[in-house]
């Protein structure tokens, strides 16, 4: 709790740009839920450090998304949008944290698994301890609430355990957090290969659309979006491409499922699929021309960083001194 309200906390890998898969996933909620909760959001940086990174292209992408952050609408004057990597904290947590947490439990990590099938010449320990930060990440806060994409959530579950088994010895000293994953948009699907994941290391950049994408190429990548040989725009398993289109129209403009059948009764795919491309194009026009402004005033972001820098960190320090006290690590001499 923070001024009396619940603790909300989430952040992205600060690597490429953001796809819809992730605006629609996580940053589009977060924009929702913000009035009701004390926000965090984190740049998180020291995740991306998993996979090699050029440093002034990862630089610029970690300024890229704090401004997407802002863009999509949360005000850095409300809600404490920071770097991770300026939180000492964090990594320091991460530490202690490791070390109740189980080699076991970290096999079973699916997202370990899949990136180093990808990565099979760079399986680091980062890689493989990825989610005990990212549980340092949320119990630093005391965060009650974490709105994540459904790919997020057995990473909120290896924290919720990690938090319990050190309260249990412990005593009372994390809030254990809940996922919040919404219905729609948890998932979103390449728009090549709609069995896979939408994802920023897409080879094929018709599979994914990125925040930042112009209005014709958003419109194209929808048209080529593959879809099935049947003509029905229809909800179904056995129809994962046009699914996904209507997942993604819905979260855009609010229509339930048999609305969209609805409206497109009798009509072809072409119609369809210009429909969602010309919707989210729509959707992403005010947050593109906000980012432009935002990434031109360079003092103001500077600022913003700066003042929410030391807020996350006040946060953070009272956390990581109580938990280091109950450990039992000797307390600084003042
Ligand atoms: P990341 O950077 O991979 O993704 C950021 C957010 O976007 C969601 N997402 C999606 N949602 C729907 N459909 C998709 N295709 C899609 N792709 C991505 C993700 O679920 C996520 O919510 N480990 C995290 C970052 C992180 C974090 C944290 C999150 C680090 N520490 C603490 C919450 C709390 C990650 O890699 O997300």
């Amino acid at each position: 709790m923070i001024n009396d309200k619940k603790l909300l906390y989430s952040g992205m890998q600060a690597t490429g740009t953001l796809t819809l898969g992730n605006y629609l996933g996580a940053l589009k909620n977060w924009v929702t839920l913000n009035e009701e909760y004390e926000c965090l959001y984190g740049v998180m940086d020291l995740h991306s450090l998993t996979v090699r990174q050029v440093p002034a292209d990862f630089r610029k992408n970690a300024r890229s998304l704090y401004a997407l952050y802002v863009a999509a609408g949360l005000d850095p004057e409300k809600n404490c949008i920071y770097y991770q990597s300026h939180v000492s904290g964090h990594a320091e947590l991460s530490w202690i944290l490791s070390c109740f947490t189980y080699m076991g439990e970290l096999n079973r990590m699916t997202q370990f698994k899949d990136k180093a099938a990808k990565h099979a010449d760079n399986i680091n320990a980062g890689l493989y301890t990825y989610p005990v930060l990212m549980a340092a990440d949320i119990l630093l806060y005391q965060a009650d609430l974490v709105p994540v994409g459904a790919d997020q959530k057995q990473h909120l579950e290896i924290t919720r355990d990690i938090a319990q088994r050190f309260n249990s010895i412990y005593g009372d000293v994390f809030t254990i957090p809940e996922p919040y994953i919404a219905k729609a948009g948890a998932k979103i699907m390449s728009l090549q290969e709609p069995e896979k994941k939408m994802s920023k290391s897409d080879e094929n950049a018709n599979a994914t659309i990125k925040l930042l994408d112009d209005r014709d190429t958003i419109i194209r990548k929808f048209k080529r979006a593959v879809t099935d040989s049947d003509t029905v725009v229809r909800y179904a398993e056995e129809k994962p491409g046009i699914s996904n289109l209507m997942d993604i129209y819905s979260c855009v403009t609010g229509k339930t499922n048999e609305e969209i059948e609805r409206e497109f009764a009798g009509k072809g795919y072409g119609d369809f699929k210009l429909a969602v491309g010309e919707a989210v194009a729509d959707e992403l026009a005010p947050l593109q021309a906000r980012y432009a402004e935002l990434m031109a005033d360079k003092s103001y972001l500077d600022a913003m960083i700066k003042m929410n820098d030391e807020k996350a960190q006040y946060y953070a320090n009272k956390t990581l001194r109580k938990v280091q006290k109950k450990v039992g690590l000797t307390e600084r001499i003042r």
